[in-house]
Formats: structure tokens, sequence, C-alpha cells
């Protein structure tokens, strides 16, 4: 009787053990899976360059900018790209803040340039899916 007894005990206590153990479990992997998400979100994907070669031209950054794996790109009147790639690739900055600079250039002025100068229509003439082709670039330029 007493040994029935106290295997029933057992087998309680392992049970609550195994709940509270996939209940531990259940919350570590949600934990590391939103750890990561942010991680991979911070550097969405590099697109092919034959994607970006056409924006860069439509929007004439490269008389302005310093765009490595551009031809010809070394103006200087903006900053050049690889300063905001390392902002981003350092975790100073977030990709939306490369999405805030091309969409509304004057909302925050990148430091020893001016404001006024990007022009300001460039959620006007290109695409959501296109802006996005723009900063996942610059997020993933590998410059020295
Ligand atoms: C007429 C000149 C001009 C053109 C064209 C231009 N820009 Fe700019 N851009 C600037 C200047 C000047 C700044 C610095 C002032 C500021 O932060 O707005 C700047 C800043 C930026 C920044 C922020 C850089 C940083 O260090 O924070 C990004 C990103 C950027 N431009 C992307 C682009 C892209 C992409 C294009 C083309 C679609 C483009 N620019 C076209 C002049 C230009």
């Amino acid at each position: 009787m007493k040994g029935r007894r106290k295997g029933f005990i057992v087998i309680i206590m392992l049970t609550v053990a195994l709940l509270v153990l996939s209940a531990c479990g259940q919350g570590k992997p949600v934990e590391q899976q939103s750890g990561e998400k942010t991680a991979s979100a911070a550097l969405p994907p590099a697109p092919p360059i034959e994607k970006v070669k056409p924006l860069i031209q439509k929007g004439g950054c490269a008389s302005c900018h310093t765009i490595p794996g551009i031809e010809g790109a070394t103006a200087q009147v903006g900053p050049s790209f690889c300063d905001p790639a390392e902002e981003v690739q350092g975790g100073e900055v977030d990709v939306e803040f490369l999405r805030e600079s091309i969409l509304e250039p004057d909302k925050e002025i990148a430091k020893g340039f001016s404001a006024g100068i990007m022009p300001k229509n460039f959620g006007d003439i290109f695409t959501d899916e296109e802006i996005d082709t723009l900063v996942a670039f610059i997020a993933n330029l590998k410059c020295e």
C-alpha cells in the first residue's frame, strides 16, 4: 500500500517537473527566435548590382554620392554610401534610418553636410520595393 502511494507521488512529481520543463523549453526558443529575427531584420540580403544600377541612375545618386561598385560614382556633395553602410553594420543605426534618409533627407542631416540639397521626391519616383532595394544595397556595402 505504502509503496504504491509513494510511486503515485513520484509520478505526480515527475509530471509536474515535466510540465515545468516543457514550459521553460517553450519559453526559451521563442526568445532566441525573436533575437535572431531582429538580427536578420537589421541586414536584408544584398540585391544583385544589376537591379541596383538603374535605380542609382534614375535617382541621380552618383551625381552627389561616392558609391562603391558604381563606376564613376565619386561625387562628394553628400556623404559616401560607405558612411551609412558602416553605421548600419556597426549597429549605430538600423535599416529604417536608411529608408528615412532617402525618403525624408532633411529629417536628420549627416554630420558635415547641409540640408536642402538631396532631392525630396524619391518617395514619388521610386516604388516601395525600389526603396527597399536601395536600402539593402547600401546596408550591405563593404568598405575598407
Ligand atoms: C543633389 C545631390 C544628391 C542626390 C542626387 C542624392 N543625394 Fe543623398 N544626400 C545628399 C546630401 C547633401 C546628403 C547629406 C545631408 C543629409 O543627410 O540629408 C545626403 C544624404 C544621404 C543619405 C544619408 C547618409 C548618412 O550618412 O546618413 C543617404 C542614405 C542618401 N543620401 C542616399 C541617396 C540615394 C539612395 C540617392 C539616389 C536615389 C541620393 N542620396 C541622391 C545629396 C544627394
